[in-house]
């Protein structure tokens, strides 16, 4: 073996080499291998079976290589003689030379299997935390699923009652209704249809949905005060004496104490008391004027008049729509706000706008 060019590469690669004997005796002929093999450099031969525990047991299939039976067999073997393990494999390989029927070839794994062990660790380490991940994302699964449902039991419940609130505030304005009705059929057919309108004014106007619920719910109870008023009152046809129509102007007072301990969403007595103030200041009871009165009362107003004209009384002939449209034109932007009055000309005009249902 020319060792000027192969021992230099041996030893880049982790290669060291020796000869065998019939007799199981290693030879070797430069320091590298005694170093490796942390025997003194003077050695100049080793039995291998004293040398390599390893060995022991494996001589036959030695004998093999060296016989040329097998032209190669490998053993692992560890050197603990020195201050750290060096791990090595050993390659019997039948090949003459120098008189040596075999030659042996080491080749240090010590920093592969190093690097091979801190591998295998890293991924011990990375499926650990996997698994750790996983376990988590389950608990995580786990509780986002206990919160879905109580989320979902809660909305019920809050759904519930909510439609219970709902149900209750629609029969009590029901009642109210109902009881007007009892004593004047007329005047709550009126309420239905003020209710109707004035919502679609406003819906027209391009106010929110919770304003015009509020004006719907209003109008439907926006001459509730006249449950005070002797029915004669309100059905006699042509002028009333002064005495008597004095009377009937305390009905939106009369509305406004008869709803104020509701607790509606909306300010609906305020609404109800202001029905018939005009912009002018010549409505009651207050004589309000302009942004003195609320939006959605000016709209009941406009509303109030045109279903009191645009519709038949048993008691009385209405004069009918389109006189009820001339009427709050006539008087728009002095009893009535203007915007309203347009909103509602234009459901009547170009909307097809209809009581019938
Ligand atoms: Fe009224
Ligand atoms: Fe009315």
């Amino acid at each position: 073996m020319n060792d000027d060019f192969f021992l230099p590469l041996f030893n880049r690669f982790g290669l060291h080499y020796g000869m065998i004997d019939s007799e199981l005796v290693l030879h070797f002929e430069n320091d590298s291998i005694c170093e490796f093999l942390s025997v003194s450099p003077c050695m100049k031969q080793v039995n291998l079976t004293d040398f390599l525990n390893e060995v022991i047991g494996q001589e036959n299939e030695i004998r093999k290589v060296i016989s040329g039976e097998k032209k190669e067999f490998s053993i692992r073997g560890i050197n603990r003689s020195s201050d750290r393990e060096i791990f090595f494999n050993l390659y019997f390989i039948n090949h003459n030379y120098n008189g040596y029927p075999a030659v042996v070839v080491i080749r240090n794994i010590t920093s592969e299997l190093l690097f091979y062990h801190s591998l295998q660790q890293s991924r011990n380490e990375i499926q650990l935390l996997q698994d750790e991940l996983l376990e988590k994302n389950r608990e995580l699964d786990r509780i986002n699923r206990e919160l879905e449902e109580k989320v979902a039991e809660r909305t019920k419940q809050y759904q519930e009652s909510s439609d219970l609130a709902k149900r209750l505030f629609l029969q009590t304005v029901n009642s109210l209704t109902y009881a007007l009705e009892m004593r004047d059929p007329y005047t709550s057919g009126h309420q239905r249809r003020v209710a109707i309108l004035a919502s679609a004014i406003a819906a027209n106007m391009g106010l929110d949905e919770d304003t015009v619920e509020g004006i719907r719910i209003a109008g439907l109870l926006h001459d509730i005060g006249k449950i005070y008023v002797p029915s004669e009152f309100l059905t006699k046809p042509g002028t009333l004496p002064e005495e008597e129509y004095n009377v009937i102007k305390t009905h939106p007072l009369r509305g406004f104490e008869i709803l104020k301990e509701i607790e509606f969403p909306w300010p609906v007595a305020s609404f109800v008391l202001q029905h018939h103030e005009k912009i002018n200041g010549s409505g009651y009871p207050y004589s309000l004027e302009g942004e003195e009165i609320r939006i959605e009362s000016k709209i009941l107003c406009v509303a109030d008049v045109v279903e009191a004209m645009g519709t038949n009384r048993p008691y009385r002939i209405s004069p009918g729509v389109s006189e009820a449209l001339k009427e709050i034109g006539k008087y728009r932007g002095i009893k009535y706000e203007p915007s309203v009055v347009d909103s509602c000309c234009d459901l009547f005009r170009n909307k097809n706008f209809s009581w019938d249902e």
